[in-house]
């Protein structure tokens, strides 16, 4: 059987999204379902994350597998100066699934040409994170109750932000999208993802601010500027606080609409809005750990 891997989140069609959710929900009420009894999963870490591994190697272990793999490649032979086609090569034959972090954008789809076992793309530098998108979607699904006609609000860093690229392609999918993006000049939503809208027929609306309009959205994607991207501290300096969302912005807005962020926030939720019922983050990120077993499932046709 050909391998599945998941790098980008167009590697998926429409029908398997809504089957990972399917899938996710099923986890979500029993945990713990003995699927990778006696399998191998290695867990590749080239880049800092708490959430995006933690949540995969609870999904393992709820699962029943067993994890190898490192943190940081510092402690690899990466030091050594191994290269990245000899470390997947060894890895692949040692492990039945890959999942991989690594800052170089395209070396999640390098990984899969080269593994012998599937690759899942835990994020690759600024280009795409489909796991967080399904987990995004899953959030969307669960306090939407549909993925159709939604009204989208992307802030903050948007240029380098993988997250949003994922999910905005993934939201494209369905019906009748509307997208509202929210980033300073130096951050704006690449040319190409707008391209890709403008071609599929689907609305975007730019803006600078957000507090006048907040009150038509669905959802309010938030995103942190992202330090590690900036080649100059001094452009960092003067986008990174830029927008703030606080508790008194949300007095009018819609009663469904839902924060989601994926985290980590530093300063671009204030945390006074935590205790409001539209802060969804905090479950977003539990909602990882299902839909990361889900994911799992899928990629090794374990259900
Ligand atoms: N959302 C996310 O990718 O978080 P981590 O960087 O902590 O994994």
């Amino acid at each position: 059987m050909e391998k599945k891997d998941l790098i980008s989140i167009m590697d998926y069609s429409k029908e398997e999204y809504l089957r990972i959710m399917e899938l996710a929900a099923d986890f979500e009420k029993t945990p713990n379902q003995k699927l990778l009894d006696g399998k191998v999963v290695a867990s590749l870490f080239f880049e800092p994350s708490t959430r995006t591994r933690l949540s995969f190697e609870t999904a393992i272990n709820r699962m029943g597998g067993r994890i190898v793999g490192f943190t940081d490649a510092g402690s690899s032979s990466v030091t050594k100066g191994e290269t990245l086609h000899d470390t997947i090569k060894m890895v692949s034959h040692y492990s039945d699934l890959v999942v991989m972090r690594h800052p170089l954008e395209g070396s999640a789809r390098y990984a899969a040409e080269v593994s012998d076992v599937p690759i899942i793309n835990a994020g690759d530098g600024a280009n795409q994170h489909p796991t967080q998108t399904l987990l995004d979607m899953y959030s969307i699904i669960k306090t939407q109750k549909t993925l159709d006609n939604l009204n989208i609000f992307m802030v903050g860093d948007l240029k380098y932000g993988r997250t949003v690229h994922s999910l905005l392609m993934a939201m494209s999918q369905f019906e009748n999208p509307i997208f509202n993006f929210i980033a300073p000049e130096e951050l704006q939503m690449p040319k190409e993802y707008k391209m890709y809208l403008r071609e599929k027929g689907i609305r975007y609306f730019e803006h600078k601010e957000f507090t006048d309009i907040i009150s038509e959205a669905d959802i309010v994607y938030m995103t942190r500027v992202q330090k590690e991207r900036f080649s100059d501290p001094i452009e960092y300096e003067k986008v990174k606080n830029v927008y703030i969302l606080k508790n008194e912005m949300l007095e009018n807005t819609k009663p469904n609409m839902r924060i989601l962020h994926p985290l980590p926030r530093v300063n671009e939720i204030h945390t006074d809005v935590d205790q409001n019922e539209k802060a969804y983050y905090f479950t977003q990120a539990l909602n990882g750990v299902f839909t990361r077993e889900a994911i799992i499932a899928h990629t090794l046709n374990l259900k």
